[in-house]
């Protein structure tokens, strides 16, 4: 590396901690005397700006171009490659950073001020979900996969189930067959990720299903890289600092029989293609099934669910790649040792701590959690699905699925383990 080069990197490095220290010192001002307002609007502004007119909320809207167009002139005097592009894009980066800073008034909302109408054995079911968690994660005598790593050391490909909304301070980590397609909705809406014929979708139930569950319609933490580089992973952490971050969870067995319940026994071609015809090969003696997921239905063949924890339970499965997400353990897609999460919600009681996470983000007014119609899987089935499970391979699979018991407050399954 030359010595000008060195020092143009120098220089940017420079700017850019000004950049950040404005920032840090934009967000004392910011919750000191007034709120920042961008062009984005939130809920919450309405609220927290009522005392402003509505001519003051536009000269905080001047100031804050005027502040961004005096970052961006500060970076590019010294990027001589800036070109007006770039320096568009630098602009909305630099929105989005600033963002940050009403997160701190949205994350800012004060668990106790609308104790009103909080619901006191909530919070404490709260509490509770969160010191368990905490214990489990600070115990040294129970270990897991990947419990000790930090942040800093999480493969960028694992952090693909934290959805961010920047204009509320919102981070949802998605675990599927816990209502997951209900809350990436949601967060469609809330992030105006979406548009319906050019205007954001207003309710979360119009949204069609296979949009929601596109990835493209949602900013996950695995996507920064590409938009910040190598500043991607202390702006996650800033914003797992500041925003208010929530995750619903299941009990690990049913959520497995949920999985394979909507799997492998309703017709999924992708599903049937990519595990089903593995887990026929291997622990059903058929060394030629069906193509398609329709002739093999036609035909009764399927996948039992016996096959299903064999082929968990195979060392083989994951030699390659890790379980698909619908399997995957929960601390394998949200990290809960390393993010620390505001609000753990349960599937076993999912419209009263919905309810409850809405009215904490003060959205209940605005947003609804959808009602589910679909066939839940309940828990009272447990015991049908794993009767012929054998005792041995149920006892490995909740090893395997331990650390989500545990973390989540999930009392061991003695009623399965035990005979
Ligand atoms: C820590 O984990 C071990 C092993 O699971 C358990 O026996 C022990 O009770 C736990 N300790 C605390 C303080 O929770
Ligand atoms: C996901 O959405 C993008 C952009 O709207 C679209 O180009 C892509 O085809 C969609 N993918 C699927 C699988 O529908
Ligand atoms: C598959 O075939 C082998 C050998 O023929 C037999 O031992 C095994 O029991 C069969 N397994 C099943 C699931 O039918
Ligand atoms: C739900 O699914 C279970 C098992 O697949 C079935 O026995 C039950 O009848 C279903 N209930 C409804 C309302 O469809």
């Amino acid at each position: 590396m030359n010595k000008s080069k060195f020092f143009q990197i120098l220089v940017i490095m420079g700017s850019i901690f000004m950049i950040l220290l404005i920032i840090l010192y934009w967000d004392d001002v910011g919750a000191a005397h007034y709120y920042l307002h961008t062009t984005v609007s939130k809920p919450q502004s309405s609220r927290l700006l009522n005392s402003h007119t509505p001519t003051n909320q536009k000269l905080y809207e001047s100031k804050e171009v005027e502040m961004i167009k005096q970052i961006i002139g500060l970076l590019s005097t010294h990027k001589s490659y800036s070109s007006e592009d770039s320096e568009k894009q630098n602009l909305q980066e630099l929105n989005g950073l600033i963002s940050i800073n009403h997160e701190e008034t949205a994350r800012g909302y004060d668990w106790t001020t609308h104790s009103t109408h909080i619901n006191l054995d909530l919070a404490k079911v709260q509490a509770e979900r969160r010191r368990v968690l905490q214990d489990v994660c600070t115990n040294s005598s129970f270990q897991f996969l990947g419990k000790k790593r930090l942040f800093d050391d999480i493969p960028n490909k694992e952090l693909d189930h934290l959805i961010v909304d920047d204009r509320h301070g919102i981070i949802y980590c998605y675990v599927p067959k816990v209502a997951c397609t209900n809350w990436k909705r949601i967060m469609i809406v809330l992030s105006e990720s979406l548009l319906n014929q050019g205007a954001p979708y207003q309710d979360p139930l119009d949204i069609p299903r296979d949009q929601v569950h596109n990835s493209s319609a949602h900013f996950t933490f695995n996507k920064f890289w590409r938009r910040y580089g190598k500043f991607s992973k202390h702006l996650m952490k800033i914003k797992l600092k500041k925003y208010t971050k929530f995750i619903f969870v299941r009990d690990p067995f049913v959520r497995l029989i949920s999985a394979f319940r909507s799997k492998f026994e309703l017709e999924n071609d992708d599903f049937y293609r990519r595990f089903a015809v593995v887990m026929l090969k291997l622990y059903s003696n058929f060394t030629e099934p069906p193509e398609s997921v329709s002739e093999a239905f036609a035909s009764g063949i399927k996948p039992t669910f016996l096959n299903f924890v064999q082929y968990l339970l195979d060392p083989r499965t994951e030699k390659n790649v890790p379980f698909n997400e619908h399997w995957r353990q929960v601390h394998r897609l949200c990290h809960p040792c390393q993010i620390n999460y505001d609000f753990i919600g349960k599937l076993e009681s999912l419209d009263e701590d919905a309810e409850y996470l809405l009215r904490l983000l003060d959205m209940e007014k605005i947003l609804h959690f959808p009602p589910s119609y679909r066939n839940r899987t309940a828990s009272s089935w447990e015991m049908d699905w794993f009767a012929d499970i054998p005792l041995e391979w149920r006892k490995k699979l909740y090893r395997l699925y331990e650390a989500d018991f545990t973390l989540f407050g999930y009392p061991k399954p003695e009623h399965l383990l035990n005979n």
